[in-house]
């Protein structure tokens, strides 16, 4: 079966390159080529020499060896670098699934983490995070689910788009019954490290579960989207076998310039993540003094980690208004009827600079629509 359109990335396609004030983007602020070489003397000169001819399939062993540094039980072997979180995402879905599987998938989700299942004809159960309660997950919605057909539990922590993180009991919890029912964890972590109390930060999945996937990415927390360096990592050596020999498929090995970049980044990732985790506060202050001036209009809740959060639109229609807004005053936020048709809420942005003149002519927008 074809995977249906994907609505989120449709929706950007249409607008992204277009409207001038993104206020729903869920990455950090990028960062220039010319910023990357800065941050080390001889490497202007490497990156200039750099030849272009395949690459290593599973990953440069430099990137390899930076990616493994961000968790506690990993080592170089156990990480498997792909173009994006997105091919990753694709290529676990078909590396495990069967027609017939059934899978639960983290409610409202990034597209690609149920429909790539679907298409590939798993059944697809939602497990809908509960908006009355800061978007939390109830773990009894999954024990009461738990049957042998029952291959894998995705869950996205920090969420896009709530921002939701758990605290390190439900993890706990998860994986244990992981292990009694025998189903495997697929983790996104793309936001892990945006935490704005460091102390609740996680550990990945796959450092407290042995055959769990845990999924990171150069785009979100070191915003580095346009690299196009995801990666797996997993201590379960026959998915990784797996995931490896399927990747022969799809782009066999990544780009050389993009994994020479991702190695420096990461290697100065304490500098890149301070710098939007100050956007991030900074933003989110702003955010906060505009919320509480709209309280008619919206329901804000601030969230734990990440540069996204869903607040509520209290009036008829979130769709319309999204799109009133960008038609009228070119600012773009995203519907959250693009993840879910019951969404009366819609995702907004604050990783990057600019936000502080995204909100302005946002809040333009509603002073002339008041009229
Ligand atoms: C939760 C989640 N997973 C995966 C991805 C895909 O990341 P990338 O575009 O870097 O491949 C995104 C992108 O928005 C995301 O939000």
């Amino acid at each position: 079966m074809k995977p249906r359109p994907f609505l989120l990335e449709r929706y950007f396609a249409e607008h992204e390159f277009s409207a001038p004030y993104l206020l729903c983007c869920s990455d950090c602020e990028s960062l220039s080529i010319k910023d990357l070489l800065q941050k080390e003397p001889e490497a202007h000169e490497r990156f200039l020499s750099l030849r272009l001819g395949y690459t290593e399939s599973l990953g440069s062993p430099e990137l390899r060896q930076e990616i493994a540094s961000l968790y506690r039980q990993s080592s170089p072997e156990h990480i498997l670098v792909h173009a994006g979180a997105e091919e990753a995402i694709f290529n676990c879905m078909h590396a495990t699934l069967e027609p017939g599987d059934t899978i639960i998938v983290h409610s409202p989700y990034y597209q690609s983490l149920g429909e790539v299942a679907r298409s590939i004809g798993a059944e697809v159960i939602e497990w809908q995070a509960d908006p009355g309660r800061s978007w939390t997950l109830d773990l009894d919605f999954l024990r009461d689910r738990l049957t042998s057909r029952m291959k894998m539990v995705v869950i996205n922590v920090p969420h896009n788009p709530t921002g939701f993180l758990p605290g390190i009991e439900f993890i706990t919890e998860l994986s244990r019954l992981s292990d009694e029912h025998g189903f495997l964890i697929f983790s996104d972590e793309v936001y892990r490290g945006l935490e704005y109390d460091s102390a609740e930060r996680l550990p990945a999945l796959a450092d407290i579960n042995e055959r769990a996937v845990s999924l990171g990415v150069m785009s979100k927390t070191y915003g580095l989207a346009g690299l196009r360096i995801g990666w797996i990592y997993t201590r379960n050596r026959s998915l990784f076998r797996e995931l490896a020999a399927f990747k022969d498929y799809t782009t066999i090995c990544n780009s050389a310039p993009s994994e020479f970049l991702a190695t420096l980044a990461l290697h100065h990732r304490d500098a890149i993540v301070a710098r939007n985790m100050a956007i991030i506060r900074s933003n989110l202050v702003q955010l906060n003094a505009f919320f509480a001036a709209h309280t008619d209009l919206f329901q804000w809740h601030e969230p734990k980690a990440g540069p996204i959060a869903f607040p509520r639109y209290l009036g008829t229609s979130v769709a319309h208004f999204c799109r009133d807004l960008v038609e009228k005053a070119g600012v773009l936020l995203l519907p959250g009827t693009l993840y879910r048709e019951d969404l009366d809420c819609f995702r907004i942005g604050f990783g990057r600079q600019n936000m502080a003149d995204c909100l302005e002519k946002f809040e333009v927008f509603l002073h002339r629509s008041e009229k």
